[in-house]
Formats: C-alpha cells, structure tokens, sequence
C-alpha cells in the first residue's frame, strides 16, 4: 500500500481514461509501421541510409537535401571519378575514326592559335586517347630551322591526323641554333634522347617538316621492321625516287634505332644521311617495309633550298665507310648543349647547340 499510494487513489473513471489514450497510441504507433513511415526500432537514418537514400533520390532526379552529407551533384562526381578510374580496354587494332585520302589546306591566313583552339585536347604537345589505352606511344622528331610556315601547316594536318589515328603521341621540334651548316641526323639523334627523358616511347617517326600525310591509312606506329612511310610526294609523280630512298619520314621502333647507334652525326648539309641509315638498317639485317602506294602519300609544301643547307659534296665518301663509322658516329657519340626546352600546347620546343663541321674548326 505504501509502495504506491496515488495508483490506487485514481477514481475508476480516470483508470479507464488512461487505458483508452494508451490504446490509441499503440494503434496510432501501428498504423504508422504499417504505411512505412517508420520502421522498428530504426526512427533516426544512420549516415549510411542516408547516403544510401540520397543515391536513390539522384537516380531518380530528385533534388533533396541540399544542407545533408552530400548534395547530389557531389554524389554524381564521386560516382563520375570512381568511373575515370575504371581501367580503360585497350583501342582497337583500327581505329573506327580513320577517313582514308582527305584533301589538304594551306591557307595564307593560318594562325598557330586557330590550330591551338582546333586541339583543344592537346597539352604539352602530347595527347592520349581519352576512352582507349593506345597501342602504340609514339614521339614525331621534326629538325627545324627557319621554316615556322611548314610547320604550322604540318601542325595543323598531323594533330587530326594521329588522333584519329588513336595513338598516344607527342610531337617534338627539335630547332638548331645559329647559322652553321644544318645538320639533320644530328638534330634527330638529339630528338631521340631527349624524348626518352619524357616518356619511354615505343616507337619515333624522324619527319622532315614540310611533308604532310595525305591518307590516315598510313599508321604512325612501328612494325617488326624499320617502316618508310613517303612512298610518293606531289612534287615526284607519287613515285617512289629509288629503290633504297629512305627519306623525309620514317619509323623506327626505340630498339630498332638503339640496335643500329642512330642516325650518323657527321652529315651536314643536305643529303646522304637518310642513305646512310639504311644502310645501317641493313647491317644488322633488318629490312624496310612500306605502306601501299596509294596510301603512302604526302604533299611537299614547296619551298627553295635554305641557306646554311647547301648539298653535302662529302656525302658519297661517308657513305662509302658506313659499314666501319656506324658503331662509332651515332646516338653514342651525340654531343650537343641544351639551350631550351619549351612547352606550348602543341608541341615540345628543343633548341639545341649542336657546333659545327669539323671543316670550319
Ligand atoms: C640523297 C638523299 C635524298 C635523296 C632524294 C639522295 O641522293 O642522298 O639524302 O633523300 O637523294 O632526294
């Protein structure tokens, strides 16, 4: 009786007062379980049902809880980079963007920032497919003095042209300072080692800067042999100038070019140097290999011979020591000061000191 005393004070009628409003809060309580308002023993959401619940909202475009964990547009860019993440598959063998023979434009009024706003997806003269892994990483060398016309009209053509290609490429202007006798195989040994700091490239096309690819279908990519993309150029007929021509734009995988030490250094002023690479192409018993004519074609943008490259008069004496210098004369005996190394959008700028012919020491 003592233990509680105002329980047994109530009157009958208040006692059933009180039983009648617990009543209908159990139904109340009842009735809310049972339209799904609220679950058992779950009334407060734990972080994770919320996350969980927001992720069905964005799914399902409602806009919620703009204050919560996460807005849905964060949820969507957390669900975009965990996507940028995904190991991308490999491109295809051939790429589905190649377009065959297109006709090409050399229009006085190119500006090198229209072409920059053509390749937007471009920078530091790289680009990698966005979707696909490359098959092939592939550094273009293009020796370069005095002609800033070609090789924006080059520029213009070659950025399409490899990503349609879909290839993981850079594209390096390797510039000689000063007026000494150019030297074209020195400045694309210098290409080849100083790429190699970037990236371990696969393969290295050794491009003259006023040939422009006509036909998509020739692949800037490396075979099992040393590969002679210019076939024919307008200024030719389209045909092929001797058997052994191995000039104006080649490929040569990294090994290929490390097995036969290079380009020769010692060639300067126009021509040989090419002959002479094939040559050592030869020594180590590779072969070289072309695209179809119809497919290997180029347009030469015309132009008179430079100053500073008059034809090379001791051109058929080095050659005819080849077989005894290329162990010698090559990537292993490339001596050259680096003056700069810019990097605008579409391209790698080297400009190198490379001296001068031993003649005028
Ligand atoms: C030269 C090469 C040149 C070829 C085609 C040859 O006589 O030695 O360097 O590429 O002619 O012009």
């Amino acid at each position: 009786m003592g233990l509680c005393p105002t329980v047994y004070r109530f009157t009958r009628k208040t006692k059933c007062l009180l039983l009648l409003a617990l009543c209908l809060c159990v139904l109340a309580w009842v009735a809310a379980f049972i339209s799904g308002t609220v679950k058992p023993f779950e009334l407060v959401p734990t972080q994770v049902q919320k996350w969980e619940r927001m992720g069905s909202e964005v799914e399902a475009g409602l806009n919620t809880e703009p204050g919560g964990l996460y807005t849905p547009t964060e949820l969507l860019q957390t669900k975009e980079k965990e996507e940028e993440e995904l190991p991308k598959a490999p491109c295809p063998k051939k790429s589905p963007l190649l377009r065959g023979p297109l006709p090409l434009s050399f229009e006085p009024a190119l500006t090198l920032g229209r072409v920059e706003g053509e390749n937007g997806a471009v920078s530091g003269g790289q680009y990698q497919p966005a979707d696909c892994v490359a098959q092939q990483s592939v550094a273009v060398l293009i020796p370069h003095r005095n002609r800033e016309k070609h090789l924006l009209y080059l520029l213009h053509h070659l950025h399409p042209f490899l990503q349609r290609q879909q290839l993981h490429y850079a594209i390096y202007i390797i510039h000689q300072a000063g007026e000494e006798t150019f030297n074209r195989a020195k400045l694309l040994n210098i290409g080849y080692l100083e790429a190699l700091k970037d990236y371990s490239w696969d393969c290295f096309i050794f491009h003259d800067v006023d040939l422009v690819p006509e036909n998509d279908h020739n692949l800037y990519t490396c075979d099992q042999q040393p590969k002679h993309l210019v076939v024919g150029r307008n200024s030719t007929g389209y045909k092929l100038r001797y058997k052994g021509y191995f000039g104006g734009v080649t490929a040569l995988s990294r090994q290929q070019f490390l097995k036969v030490n290079g380009f020769p250094n010692s060639y300067w002023g126009w021509g040989g140097e090419d002959d002479d690479l094939r040559k050592r192409v030869e020594l180590q018993r590779m072969s070289v290999v072309r695209p179809p004519a119809a497919i290997g074609r180029y347009t030469m943008v015309f132009h008179q011979r430079d100053n500073g490259n008059e034809v090379n008069k001791d051109r058929m004496r080095l050659l005819s020591k080849t077989s005894d210098m290329w162990k010698k004369d090559g990537l292993n005996s490339c001596t050259y000061q680096t003056l700069s190394v810019e990097r605008p959008p579409l391209y790698i700028n080297v400009t190198v000191n490379i001296g001068k012919p031993p003649s005028t020491h």
